[in-house]
Formats: C-alpha cells, structure tokens, sequence
C-alpha cells in the first residue's frame, strides 16, 4: 500500500475525544463534557427471565419463511423469493432491470484514497461525484429561493434542512429503477454558521428559534437518474406528489404501541397521549422491506429546560436520558421555551417523553402522520435497520448512542406479508407498533485477566464470545421486576440497567447484512473506558481510553433473528493499523487504511461492508470505507472517499443496483471559531459551507468499488 495511506494528519484542533468543541456543543448537548448518564451498576438477571431465555433459545430453528429485503414496496414481491438464505433483492436497476451484475464478494479494486484535509468530496480515480441537494434547496413547490441573509421559519420549511445524517432511496414503483424518492433525516442545526452575524444562543430571536426547528426533521425529495449513469438529481418541472418537509417545529405524529395513551405521554396540549409535534435529533434509520423509513431520535435532551423544575419523581429518569435536573437553564442547552414552551420540563414534564423514539415515515402518503413507535423503546436511538426472520417476523437492530448505553433488537408479533399489494402493505405498515423488546448482554471466551485495556489480543486470537439479548417486554408484560410494560418502554434504558445489559462503547449504527445474515454495529469510541471508575474494558469493550472506536459482529444462533442467543467477534478494532492495538480480521495491516470513529455501516449487494466516520482522531477529515467481510478479504479495509474539513460521513447508502453510492456530508466546516463571514469550509458552493446529499458512480457504470 502506498506509504501515505498510513501517515498520519496534524489535529484539526479536535477537543477532548475526536470531535470538534463547536460540534460538541450543537450536536449532542456537550455530552462528553459530563458523565455519562450510566450511573447503574447493573445487577444480575433474575431467574424468571434466565429460565425464559433458554425456553425460547430452542425455538424456531429452522423454520422457513422469506429473508430480507433490500428497499422499495413495488418489485419486491419478484425480488424476494421466500428462502432460508439471505437475498440481494433489488428494485433500483436490478429486479427492474438495467444490466445488474452483483459483484462477487471480495472484489474492491477501487484505488484507496488517501487521509486529507482538503476542503472537497475526494473519490478514487474512475469515480465521479455531484451534490444531489444542499441546505435551503426546494423540496416542497412554491419553496423561495435560499437566501442566507434572508431566512425565514416559512421558507425552510419548504426547503432542504440542515445537517443531512441518514439517507435512505426508496424506487418509485414502476418507474424501471430511474426515479426514487431521496428521504433523508436533519439531525441538528449550527446556529453559528447558520446566521451571518451571530453572537450567541441567547442572542437568537424567536423567529431565528424556529427556523432552527424547521431545518431540524427529514426531507422526502423526488430524484432521478441522469441518463444510464449512477448519477441521481431532483425532480424539476414534474408534478412533485411526494415531496415534503417533516419538522420539529409543526409535523403532527401520531404515538403507537403501549404508550400512547398512557399518563407518561400526557401533556396540556396534548391531554390524550397520541399526538406529538415534531421530531428532533433524527440521527440514522433504515428502509423497510415495505418501502418506508425508520428513523432515530437521538440527543433529545438537549433542546429541554427547566429540568430543576420537574417532579422529583421524574428527575433520575430525565437524568438517565442526559437532561440536567440541577440547573433550569444548562448551558449547553438550546432554550427552544422561548419559542415554544412545551420545552420547559417545570411546565410540561412529560414533553420529554415523546422524543427518543423511533420515527416511522411512510414516503408515499405525503398527507399522513408518520408514527413514533413505542413498542420499539425509547432511548437515544441512534436508527434501526430490519431483517425479515426465517419465520417471516420482522427484527429490528438499535443502539442506543451513548458512552456506556446498551444494543438492542426488536422482534414483530406479526409476520412480513411478501407483497406489494395495497392490503399486505397495510398490514406490513403495522408490523412495528407490536413485539417484543430485548437488550444484549454479552461475555467473551476469553480470560478476563487477558483484557488488559491496551487492545492485546487474548491468546486465543480474537476478541469474541457468546451473548444473549433478554426480554425487557412483550406487548404489555413486562419481564423487568418493578416496570410495568409502559415503564420499560419509556425508561428503557433503566429497564436495560436493571437486567445487566452489557455497557457498549457508543453504539451508533446496527445492520444486518442481508447476504449473511450477520449483524454489524459500530462502536464508536468512549474515551471513557477504564478511566477513574467508570466500567473496565471487557472482550467486547477491550481498549481503555477507547478513542477510536470498533466493530461488533453479531451471529445469532442458528440464524434464527428472533431467537434469545447469539455468539459475536470483534472484526475490525479500528485506528492507525501501525498500532498495535488495531485489528482488521487478521489481514495484513500494512495494506488497510487507518479508521477512526465508526458511525453508520451499510453493504453493497456483494455483502462487503461499508463504514462511514464521525471524529476522525488520526488527524484526517472523515470517510467512506469499505472491506470484504467473509473469506481471505475479511479487514482489508480501505478508504473509497473523503469528506471537507469539519464534516463527518453519514449515509451511506448504495443502491441495490451497485451503481451509485449516496453519502450526506454534515455538518462542513464545523469548527471552533467558524462562522458565515469566516467559514472553516465553503464546501459546496463557495462563500460558507452548506451541509448536503453526494452520490457518486463510476464513470463507466461499473459496481461501485470495483
Ligand atoms: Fe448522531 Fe449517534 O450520531
Ligand atoms: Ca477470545
Ligand atoms: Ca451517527
């Protein structure tokens, strides 16, 4: 490999772990700046739940039923024959057919790009790139055009939001894999670089205040392919049916599953527990088998106040979930009361449990309520992909983004009706306001003694060992002594302390590859492990310090997804690979890139797997990478593109066609010190730096990574 894939970068003047202070600040509330919300420590499992785990353990080998899905309703039902093996399914290009040649496992030939701080996409040789959409680009007809020193709450609920993370593609029935719609999640908005002439959060009119909360939320935007290539743009000049702004400042959703109704959810505005107004801090997701959008609310906790003010009944679980309950007005929090006063917890303590939920949106009903899913737990989710299970359930995976916070998986009661039918539709649309909730815990094989924090390998040469994901709650029975059902689902994170789940490193995002059926999830790092008394490292946990993050494989036993055990490896402990507490499936080290801070994971038809990075603390600007999972290529991990300075990777998305990979760069530019009149990026357009959606292609059509 060539000698400055492994060179390492000066900071960018990074604070404390990898990220910048500014992005610290805006994304997630400092939240590194306090102890992590896991004060439990997690006491052992009751027997009543250990004796139900091994009853079910034995359950559902070998049914059959319909694996998994790629995306899309319409061309499901030919992609997806029923079978116990997963399936690269398809409708974009493949099922629809424009010549779709799946790429045999292990065949990444794309040329490595090197760590940088360029200010621009980087993409290997052969590849091209284009900006699909931007912040304050129409989305919804009639949207003004953006105009940065002109803003208004009206005008950017119309347009594109800010800070792109999750982007999912969703085909457009019976449009031959040419037009989808683009949805896509605004996570958190950056007032500094938003405003020409900002000062600080206090200084913000209220009109500034809700144009915040209308680029908070998710865009539904109708793209086309340009031409035959895996080049993708806007819709212009057609009737735009589906187009949509969804915000935290005024889209209605409609609560469901046990909590709905219930007193926790209550509010004077609200005095039936079913409607909530907004979504905030959507994070990542994933396209269903049926064609609609998951999406994670994550830090919810910092657009709260008055925390001091609640009922001190409530305050140790607003403290469980990150809001201060000492100060009225944290200083890290972003006031939104003085906009909307259901963000004062002394008024409405309950505000705060209608966000950190997971959001479902349905792309093709453009009128209808998307849902906030209380079956599924409320956490700081970071999004949740699902598996269709051999017995034809669906699985959803989650974690729950937080130093020290817990995996979960979700298990439907209902069964995935392989159809594009408008009746199996309807019923599909249902799956996930009913199931049951699990959380993992996990022991390595290994002699504890042999984890010694400095990322050694055990002697037996792998990090890994067996886990086993316990029942929290099904339907209304709760299996936590103390909760009721309404409790689990609400607290979950106290649910998860009280039954000994295994405190993760920050898991971000969790996928089932739906060639193996395996399960990946990033840990991101936690530069808290093993230090002062927070937890040891574990196997599954094992760097102290843990600054760069790693990979957690999931097998469940018997490829049963809705089974109660599983065994898991670490196969890729990230950082600079000439360190000796790196690992990349065993290959050799010296032709990997260096990775830092794993955020979203995604796979190519051919099942390798795909990591883009937030916090790059080697020194680069984030990136794309990709490496074969299975066979002799396991770990031979490799840069494919890099974002501009300041940014983090999220996405990706790659199509099932292979042709065309979409990544949205968030948050350009952000850096202490920053602002419109002195930009750190002016990554898209020139001038000051816009987040935005990229997708890239090879010029002459090939998969992407070959
Ligand atoms: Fe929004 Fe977990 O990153
Ligand atoms: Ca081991
Ligand atoms: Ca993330």
């Amino acid at each position: 490999m060539p000698d400055f894939n492994r060179r390492l970068l000066p900071l960018l003047g990074h604070s404390g772990g990898s990220r910048d202070a500014m992005t610290c600040l805006y994304r997630c509330g400092n939240a590194c700046d306090h102890p992590a919300p896991n004060g439990s420590d997690n006491p052992y499992l009751g027997d009543v739940v250990n004796a139900e785990m091994t009853r079910r353990g034995v359950v559902r080998a070998g049914a059959v039923g319909a694996m998994v899905l790629g995306f899309g309703g319409s061309a499901l039902a030919a992609a997806s024959p029923a079978m116990a093996a997963p399936v690269e399914t398809a409708p974009l290009g493949g099922a629809l057919g424009h010549g779709h040649h799946p790429q045999k496992a292990g065949k990444l030939t794309f040329e490595t790009v090197a760590p940088n701080t360029l200010d621009q996409v980087s993409i290997p040789a052969g590849y091209r790139s284009s900006v699909v959409i931007r912040w304050g680009d129409p989305v919804v007809p009639g949207a003004p055009a953006f105009q940065i020193g002109n803003q208004t709450a009206a005008a950017q609920a119309k347009q594109f939001g800010y800070n792109n993370d999750f982007v999912g593609v969703v085909p457009l029935p019976g449009c031959g894999g040419d037009r989808a719609l683009l949805v896509v999640n605004h996570e958190y908005t950056n007032e500094n670089l938003m405003f020409p002439g900002f000062t600080t959060l206090d200084a913000l009119g209220v009109e500034q205040l809700k144009i915040a909360m209308a680029a908070h939320g998710l865009s539904v935007v109708e793209i086309e392919r340009v031409g035959r290539t895996g080049e993708w743009k806007p819709v212009k000049g057609r009737k735009l049916r589906y187009n949509r702004r969804i915000t935290a400042l005024e889209t209605e959703f409609k609560l469901t599953g046990p909590v709905a109704g219930s007193a926790l959810v209550r509010t004077a505005a609200d005095p039936a527990g079913k409607i909530v107004i907004g979504t905030l801090n959507n994070c990542s997701g994933g396209v269903t088998p049926w064609g609609t959008v998951l999406s994670g609310e994550e830090n919810f906790n910092q657009y709260f106040v008055g925390g001091d003010g609640a009922p001190a009944d409530a305050k140790p679980k607003l403290a469980r979930y990150g809001i201060s309950t000492t100060a009225r007005y944290p200083s890290d929090s972003r006031k939104w009361d003085r906009a909307q006063e259901r963000f004062d917890l002394a008024k409405h303590p309950n505000e705060a449990n209608r966000f950190g939920w997971i959001v479902e949106v349905d792309p093709f009903d453009p009128e209808g309520r998307p849902r906030k899913h209380t079956a599924m737990g409320r956490l700081k989710h970071e999004g949740a992909n699902v598996i269709v299970a051999k017995n034809g359930k669906v699985v959803a995976y989650m974690g729950d983004d937080e130093r020290f916070d817990y995996l979960y998986k979700f298990v439907s009661d209902k069964k995935y009706i392989d159809s594009d039918a408008p009746w199996a539709r309807k019923h599909n649309l249902t799956l996930l306001e009913s199931g049951t909730l699990y959380v993992a815990k996990v022991t390595g094989d290994s002699d504890p003694a042999e984890i010694d924090g400095t990322g050694k390998l055990p002697a037996d040469g792998r990090f890994d060992g067996k886990g086993q994901w316990i029942k929290l709650v099904s339907g209304n029975t709760s299996f936590v002594p103390g909760f009721t059902a309404v409790d689990v689902l609400t607290f979950t994170r106290l649910a998860g302390d009280a039954v000994g789940a295994t405190k993760m490193d920050r898991p971000e995002d969790v996928q089932p590859s739906l060639r193996t059926g395996k399960i990946y999830a990033a840990m991101t790092n936690n530069t808290n492990r093993g230090v002062g008394t927070n937890a040891k490292p574990d196997e599954a946990n094992p760097r102290n310090a843990n600054k760069h993050g790693h990979i957690f494989e999931i097998t469940e036993d018997r490829g049963d997804h809705t089974g109660t055990g599983f065994t898991w490896q670490l196969p890729i402990v990230c950082g600079d690979p000439a360190a000796a507490d790196t690992y990349f499936g065993g290959y050799d080290k010296t032709a990997v890139s260096p990775i830092s801070c794993p955020d979203n994971v995604a796979f190519d038809s051919a099942g390798n797997l795909w990591i883009s990075t937030d916090g790059n603390a080697l020194g680069s600007n984030d990136g794309l990478f990709a490496t074969p999972i299975e066979g002799k290529e396991r770990g031979h991990l490799r840069q494919f593109l890099t974002v501009p300075k300041g940014a983090e990777t999220c996405g990706p998305f790659i199509t099932s066609d292979d042709k065309s990979v979409f990544v949205a760069v968030q948050h350009p530019g952000e850096i202490t010190g920053a602002s419109v009149e002195k930009p750190a990026s002016v990554w898209p357009d020139g001038g000051f730096a816009k987040p935005g959606v990229v997708v890239t292609w090879h010029k002459d059509g090939r998969p992407i990574g070959s």
